[in-house]
């Protein structure tokens, strides 16, 4: 397994160099995808990278909402996606039909959308926001105006919490961060008491109440590299660990995904070395997207990179 892992890494590098590819991948991938990447980040990293770079091609090993972010940002260039099925619970929960209804039935209120949606959905919004900035976004917003969250309801709730806000929410979640329990925090707390807990906010609100931080998994990776702490409990997708680790090593981490089983995304784990491989080899999949879309989605994303 090692070997052919090696062999593989070797002739995506080489492919990667031909085709001057840029590959991107989320903190969420496998390991041995991560450490093929030439850049690996959070949601907006990932976007902020693919807006502005010197490559001929993109290939996005993560789910296709980053890619298509992507080529509404890089129309000239091909962007490769690995496996099209990886979809995004959060993202496939928010139909663009529906959204264009509550618009209607809300006309006075903008929409600000998690860049976790569709490119139609994105067409809809007014601005993007991330887990890293969703708190700038909407505070770039008068305090009086209206304006429709979608489509986490836990991240709109967390937004809603600190800012005093009543933004309406869409009621969408993260199959992954929705189902960690109370209890399976408490009891990885119980073991390891001394350890700072660092949640994501795609979290339930009662699991973010139990945070000594909540953030982005790069606010989290962040928060545990220059904390005075030397424990922590990581509650995100298992994928982060492989950074954390990185960038501080000699502390001590503790995945929830250790109590609490399901806390993985099957999404991000479709994409492999040998997908990766396929894709560069042969050029596709590639995302395309109607350019009347691409046009009104890119300024939605665009506003929020103004922002942040
Ligand atoms: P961030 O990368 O912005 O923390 O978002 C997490 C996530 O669920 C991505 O799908
Ligand atoms: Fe979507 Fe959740 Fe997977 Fe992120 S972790 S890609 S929000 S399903």
């Amino acid at each position: 397994m090692e070997e052919s892992n090696k062999n593989l890494k070797l002739k995506i590098e080489q492919l990667k160099k031909e085709k001057n590819c840029l590959i991107l991948a989320h903190y969420y991938t496998r390991k041995e995808v991560q450490q093929i990447a030439d850049f690996t980040g959070d949601s907006l990293a990932l976007a902020q990278r693919a807006a502005d770079n010197e490559a001929d091609m993109i290939l996005f090993a993560g789910v296709r909402f980053m890619a298509e972010t992507a080529k509404v940002l890089s129309p000239d260039k091909k962007v490769l996606l690995p496996v099209m099925e990886a979809s995004c619970s959060l993202a496939d929960s928010c139909g663009a039909e529906e959204l264009k209804r509550m618009k209607e039935q809300y006309p006075d209120h903008k929409v600000v959308s998690y860049v976790n949606t569709s490119v139609e959905v994105k067409a809809l919004t007014d601005v993007c926001c991330t887990s890293s900035n969703a708190l700038d976004v909407v505070g770039s917003f008068d305090k009086e105006q209206k304006i429709i969250f979608t489509p986490d309801a836990n991240l709109g709730g967390f937004i809603n919490n600190l800012t005093g806000r009543n933004m309406k929410l869409w009621k969408g979640a993260c199959h992954v961060h929705d189902a960690v329990s109370v209890k399976s925090v408490e009891e990885l707390k119980a073991e390891h008491p001394a350890a700072k807990v660092l949640v994501h906010p795609e979290c339930r609100a009662e699991v973010v109440a139990l945070a000594d931080y909540a953030g982005s998994t790069k606010g989290i990776i962040d928060y545990a590299k220059n904390s005075d702490s030397e424990e922590f409990i990581i509650v995100t997708e298992p994928g982060v660990m492989y950074e954390i680790e990185r960038e501080a090593p000699g502390k001590r981490f503790y995945s929830i995904s250790r109590s609490n089983s399901c806390v993985e995304c099957e999404y991000m784990k479709m994409v492999t070395l040998e997908n990766i491989y396929e894709a560069l080899l042969h050029e596709e999949p590639v995302v395309e997207i109607d350019e009347q879309v691409r046009c009104a989605a890119e300024k939605s994303i665009r506003e929020m990179l103004k922002i942040k």
